[in-house]
């Protein structure tokens, strides 16, 4: 069959280099795609970067004439403007498994309210929260001074993952509501959650579902903050570990019960078709597991180590999303421990240079190459994003893995590159 991935980064490329392992797939396009997706596939600009009417039109202009069975959209963005939505409303495009939920399904990740209401209704652990608009101002800092400390505030739309401010001081917090229902993110801070604060380790679990079933996928760790010892500011992701050592069966087996099923089921209950992936971003609170946020993809870099553990071929299980034919499938997954380290431009997560030359020798190394922000152009490989290749090993053993992680790295270069030469130390240390 003929399949488009939608995307640019680590994630798409560790798609499309899966879905071109299957033997099922005939001819692989990604759109945009990046510099490692133009060597195993085809790349396609489709649209220009804003996911409206008119960029559902062209990306479905283009199924059509190139027969595509499948598309897998690899961010929330199109998610949330609605481009399930357009492919079902569409007679002549309704045939194509879109893979993802509809704008209803994606509040999950486009509305922090939306999905603390859902937890609380299907009774899905969660921090205890209330929810501000500008015209409760005052009642949000009334609510502030009674809470411990510190204590949790999101922009409840989408803010570039900048929406969340953890504040340790009251006076802070207070602050930070004003700014916040003031527009400091726009209308994504039109309402403001304010949560309690949970002391734990975060890892995140990835479901795949087509809304009646589910299969559980690896779940991983990533290593968000850019310094080492988890130091500096917030970004898109700098390494990620699966398995999670801490993840243990007993601590699975109540995720399971207690996250995963009660949100399929929630989703079916509200009426919700839900065929994509579920990303559930968890707190480990002492043993018991508290969901910190749903996203409606899967994460960037942890699709870099999820996907190679995945040993079954993922296209009949995407594909089976269409007819909810997902229980017809299972789903194997290597035991072995996948590593990535994120290699990113020199000043993300701020402003950063793109267009810098890059030399790879991926023939001198065991590791999987994923790339993220770049581009080739004149037959040279450049960097054009922050976070520019994702390097994963997979072994027997943590260690093992970041070995080849970290020896696949010295084979790539760039001016300026920067990486976190720390990824997964604090696990091997647990
Ligand atoms: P989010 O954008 O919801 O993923 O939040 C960003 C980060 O803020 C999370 O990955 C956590 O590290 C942290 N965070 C969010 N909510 C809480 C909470 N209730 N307690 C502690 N940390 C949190
Ligand atoms: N790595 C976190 C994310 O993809 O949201």
């Amino acid at each position: 069959m003929n399949i488009l991935v939608l995307g640019s980064g680590g994630r798409e490329h560790a798609l499309a280099w899966k879905i071109k392992q299957s033997p099922l797939t005939d001819a692989l396009y990604v759109s945009p795609g990046n510099a490692g997706t133009a060597a195993m596939a085809e790349n396609i600009q489709l649209f220009e970067g804003i996911f409206d009417q008119h960029a559902f039109e062209s990306i479905a202009t283009f199924a059509l004439s190139k027969h595509i069975s499948l598309i897998i959209v690899g961010p929330e963005a199109p998610l949330v403007a609605g481009i399930k939505d357009y492919f079902d409303s569409r007679k002549d495009v309704s045939h194509i498994t879109v893979v993802g939920p509809d704008k209803a399904g994606a509040m999950l990740e486009g509305s922090k309210d939306f999905a603390k209401d859902f937890m609380n209704r299907h009774r899905i652990p969660t921090a205890q929260s209330r929810t501000f608009v500008q015209a409760q101002l005052e009642e949000g800092l009334q609510y502030i001074d009674k809470q411990a400390l510190p204590i949790v505030l999101k922009a409840d739309g989408l803010a570039a993952g900048k929406g969340v401010i953890i504040s340790e001081t009251h006076e802070h917090a207070r602050a930070t509501l004003r700014e916040m229902l003031n527009g400091k993110f726009g209308a994504a801070s039109e309402k403001v959650v304010i949560e309690d604060y949970l002391k734990g380790i975060e890892l995140s679990v990835f479901v795949l579902t087509d809304g009646k079933s589910y299969k559980i996928l690896p779940e991983a760790k990533d290593y968000k903050r850019i310094g080492e010892g988890d130091t500096g500011p917030n970004t898109g992701g700098m390494g990620a570990i699966t398995p999670v050592p801490f993840a243990d069966g007993a601590f699975m087996q109540k995720v399971k019960a207690q996250v995963v099923e009660p949100t399929i089921r929630g989703l079916a209950a509200d009426g919700i078709n839900y065929r994509g992936f579920v990303f559930i971003g968890l707190m480990n609170v002492e043993g018991e597991p508290y969901v910190i946020e749903y996203n409606v993809r899967l994460g960037d870099p942890e699709t870099e180590v999820i996907i190679p553990r995945i040993e079954s071929d993922i296209v009949p299980l995407l594909h089976a999303l269409g007819n909810q034919q997902l229980d017809q499938y299972t789903l194997v997954i290597s035991p072995k421990t996948a590593a990535t380290v994120v290699m990113v431009a020199e000043g993300y997560p701020d402003a950063y240079q793109k267009g810098r030359k890059i030399t790879l020798d991926a023939g001198r190394t065991s590791a999987l190459i994923f790339h993220a922000g770049t581009q080739s152009e004149n037959n040279h490989t450049l960097t054009n994003g922050g976070r520019v290749m994702a390097v994963t090993g997979m072994a027997d053993s943590m260690q093992a893995a970041l070995d080849i992680c970290y020896e696949g790295v010295q084979n790539i270069r760039w001016d300026g590159l920067y990486y976190r030469k720390d990824i997964g130390q604090d696990l091997l240390s647990l």
